[in-house]
């Protein structure tokens, strides 16, 4: 069977990859740690995804809790915005690529056909590495969600959505004198603020961010960071990043990835002092990445 052959195929790659240091990731391999939260928001289990014949994440299993931000974290190639875009269907969007397992918001399943992806997107929300405001006004790129979602009864509805979303985003002050112009217009780390208040417009249940700071100076990723602590309040949040510090400055819950599989998860805490697994001590330490 092809499905098959393709599983053998990544093994073999996955058991040539790790060489004698460190135990396969074969068929037996399980995630290390604590997959399960108390009060959780979003359930993973057993998920594979696969681009054609090419493993993207091979048997996931983890729940996201409750307003709380998780961390995703691994080399390139391991799988995080795999991982990510599965939480919203945005893999969904791209030729080719399949996923088997279960995927629960709030122990509805995600993946079940009759469901419209459209208000699913709208309850978990998407900031990419990139900001990507659209090419309108401010304003227009805050209220086009809640436009196209009818959250607004009236304009005067509609200023007060933009304006406490601009407010929660940390942007409002910088911006309320010119809704008007353009979103491009903004400074990058004005941008990746833009189209978090887009996201959060919506009142979205959670907020997946893949490498929202990458593009960004220092003092604009510090602005995300508190904010990021801020929206945590109110929102669950799934952060991608490269920067082990961000993780731990950020998140309550850290997930290492390796070769499409989730190699530890727990608490950022005990993960950066006490890992469990070789492999995530060797990233963390600096020693792979
Ligand atoms: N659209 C795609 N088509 C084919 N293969 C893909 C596609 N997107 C990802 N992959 C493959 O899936 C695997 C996981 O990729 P993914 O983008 O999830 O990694 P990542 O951990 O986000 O990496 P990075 O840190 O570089 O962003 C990689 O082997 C990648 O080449
Ligand atoms: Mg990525």
């Amino acid at each position: 069977m092809a499905a098959n052959e393709t599983f053998v195929n990544v093994t073999a790659g996955l058991e040539k990859y790790e060489g004698a240091t460190v135990a396969p990731l074969g068929d037996d391999f399980e995630t290390v740690g604590e997959i399960y939260s108390e009060s959780p928001r979003i359930t993973v289990r057993s998920v594979s995804v696969f681009y054609g014949d090419k493993l993207g994440i091979r048997d996931v299993s983890i729940d996201v809790g409750t307003n709380e931000v998780i961390a995703m974290v691994g080399p390139s190639g391991c799988g995080k915005s795999t991982f990510l875009r599965c939480l919203n269907r945005m893999n969904d969007t791209i030729d080719g690529c399949r996923i088997t397992g279960e995927i629960k918001l709030d122990g509805q399943d995600i993946y079940d056909p009759k469901l419209d992806v459209v208000p699913l997107r709208a309850r978990i929300g998407m900031v990419f590495q990139k900001p990507n405001p659209f090419p309108k006004s401010i304003y227009d790129n805050v209220a086009y969600g809640p436009r196209i979602h009818g959250l607004a009864e009236s304009r005067h509805d509609l200023d007060e959505i933009v304006k406490t979303s601009l407010e929660r985003a940390g942007l409002w002050a910088e911006v309320s004198d010119r809704l008007d112009s353009p979103g491009t217009g903004l400074s990058g780390g004005q941008q990746q603020r833009l189209c978090i208040a887009r996201a959060i417009a919506v009142s979205p249940e959670v907020v997946l961010m893949d490498e929202p700071c990458s593009a960004l100076d220092p003092i604009a990723t510090a602005r995300i960071e508190e904010l990021i602590a801020e929206l945590r309040e109110q929102f669950t949040i799934a952060i991608v990043t490269h920067s082990m510090q961000q993780a731990a400055r950020v998140s309550q819950r850290t997930a290492y990835f390796h070769l499409g599989r989730l190699v530890e998860v727990g608490e950022t805490s005990r993960i950066f002092t006490n890992p469990r697994h070789k492999l995530t001590e060797d990233y963390i330490t600096g020693r792979v990445g």
